[in-house]
């Protein structure tokens, strides 16, 4: 039985009762993410008729936070110490002579919108692009496998625009450009839980295989298989592989793509993709994601590792919410225990320092669900007092993933300290409490009646 990427993650949602299956043909032009949408991209669901192809395509399998930890097999609390422990002892790929990804291969005339139903999300989507493609390009000093998720636009038969915004591709793109030699990458379609978080983990900060941390992750070594024509290893039960080169000093326009917090970016000239070779599976599965701020959930899991990790360095943290609708990047709420005064603002310089893109964060206490938007909005109503609590970073370095930035190149900072005082003032903040309201059983009062 197959225990690794799309096929066995989809068998196990389907088990659970969490894959939905849509039967009714869908158009992927606009149709498609409608639907996505529509569920907020935090419903599995796996379209089988798709217009104008036989190949079925799934989509929204990593926007739903229970589900993600229920996949990997870890609760809320143990999150961020696993996933420390997997960055801090990454273990071995296991290498295969074959794999399943290799039961079709296929070298000449290549072309990608006609071999797949590659979905266009937005009315002014350049064209249809591939969301959820993992790209892995190999270090050639370290042989250490970069795996990342970049959007790509489909310029025509086999040529892809890349978008690239990470310092360590970008830079290795570089160095490869200088001495006017191709990139070799190869793009993955058909993975799953672990493998996604462990590429969301920054290769310039950790410098790991992200293979590597992706084995430590699931408990057993990631299965992979060298490609057909270039130097870099993809999973062996994964789906539809793109190998391909990206040609020096080669740019086209990418853009214009509604992305993930529901703006059209930027146009400009990117990279390309040549793709040399298709491989797949069998009745191959085509993996999507709605461009949208849930998709980003597993980028916002490793974004609270280090926001912890910022904040627990100063005072002592409860827990942290990197929250969805603040794109699973520009909004935090953190718990503290605290402990003395101003424990509230040195939690908030932590988590304003955790990383360029945290915008604005609310410090509360440990009393305060940081997972319920009505308990953060109480304690900012009656914990806090702006001439006091609010602190304001102005022209810091923000992220060009929102127009609010563009528009100055720096973005301003904002700290709001909830947190109650200490000492005998704390008694003004305790929390009115029925005794008992826990042990009733509310079912026998009104029987058959269901708040909506
Ligand atoms: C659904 C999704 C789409 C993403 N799209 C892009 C993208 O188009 N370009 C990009 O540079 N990063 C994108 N990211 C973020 C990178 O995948 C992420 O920052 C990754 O960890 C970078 O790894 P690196 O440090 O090895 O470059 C996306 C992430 C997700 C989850």
């Amino acid at each position: 039985m197959e225990t690794q990427m799309l096929r066995a993650a989809m068998d196990q949602l389907r088990r659970k009762g969490y894959l939905q299956e849509c039967n009714k043909e869908v158009d992927p032009k606009f149709e498609l993410g409608a639907v996505l949408k529509y569920y907020k991209n935090e419903v599995p669901i796996l379209f089988n008729k798709v217009k104008g192809s036989k190949v079925p395509v799934v989509g929204a399998l990593f926007g739903e936070r229970d589900i993600y930890y229920e996949m990997l097999g870890i609760t809320h609390e143990e999150r961020i110490f696993r996933i420390i422990d997997a960055i801090a002892n990454p273990k071995p790929t296991k290498l295969l002579s074959k794999g399943p990804i290799m039961e079709n291969i296929i070298t000449r005339n290549i072309d990608l919108q006609r071999m797949f139903p590659i979905p266009t999300f937005h009315e002014e989507d350049s064209s249809s692009y591939i969301t959820a493609g993992l790209v892995v390009l190999k270090d050639p000093e370290t042989g250490k496998s970069h795996v990342s998720v970049r959007r790509l636009q489909i310029n025509k038969g086999n040529e892809i625009s890349i978008l690239v915004a990470s310092p360590l591709a970008t830079k290795q793109f570089s160095e490869m450009e200088k001495q006017n030699k191709p990139l070799e990458v190869a793009i993955v379609l058909g993975y799953d839980y672990s493998l996604l978080l462990a590429s969301q983990i920054s290769s310039e900060t950790y410098g790991v295989d992200k293979y590597e941390v992706d084995s430590a992750l699931r408990g057993e070594p990631i299965e992979l298989v060298k490609c057909h024509s270039i130097d870099v290893e993809v999973p062996a039960f994964s789906e539809i592989v793109l190998e391909g080169i990206m040609p020096p000093n080669k740019r086209e326009i990418e853009g214009p793509f509604g992305e993930l917090m529901g703006y059209y970016g930027a146009v400009g000239p990117h990279p390309i993709v040549e793709v040399k070779t298709v491989m797949h599976r069998n009745n191959p599965i085509f993996q999507t994601a709605f461009p949208c701020r849930e998709e980003h959930l597993s980028n916002g899991l490793i974004r609270e590792v280090e926001l912890y990790t910022s904040v627990k360095s100063l005072v002592d943290v409860k827990d942290v919410n990197v929250t969805v609708a603040g794109g699973c990047r520009f909004h935090a709420f953190v718990s503290i225990n605290k402990r003395s005064d101003g424990d509230g603002k040195s939690a908030i310089l932590g988590a304003l320092a955790s990383s360029k893109d945290v915008k604005h964060v609310v410090i509360v206490d440990n009393d305060v669900d940081i997972y319920d938007p009505s308990d953060i909005e109480w304690a900012i109503a009656t914990r806090m007092q702006a001439s006091q609590d609010l602190v304001i970073i102005p022209g810091a370095l923000g992220s060009g993933l929102e127009p609010s930035h563009t528009l100055r190149g720096v973005t301003d900072k904002v700290g709001i300290d909830a947190t109650r005082p200490l000492g005998d003032a704390a008694r003004r903040f305790e929390r009115a409490i029925i005794p008992g309201y826990e042990d009733i059983d509310i079912k026998k009062y009104l029987p058959g009646f269901k708040l909506k």
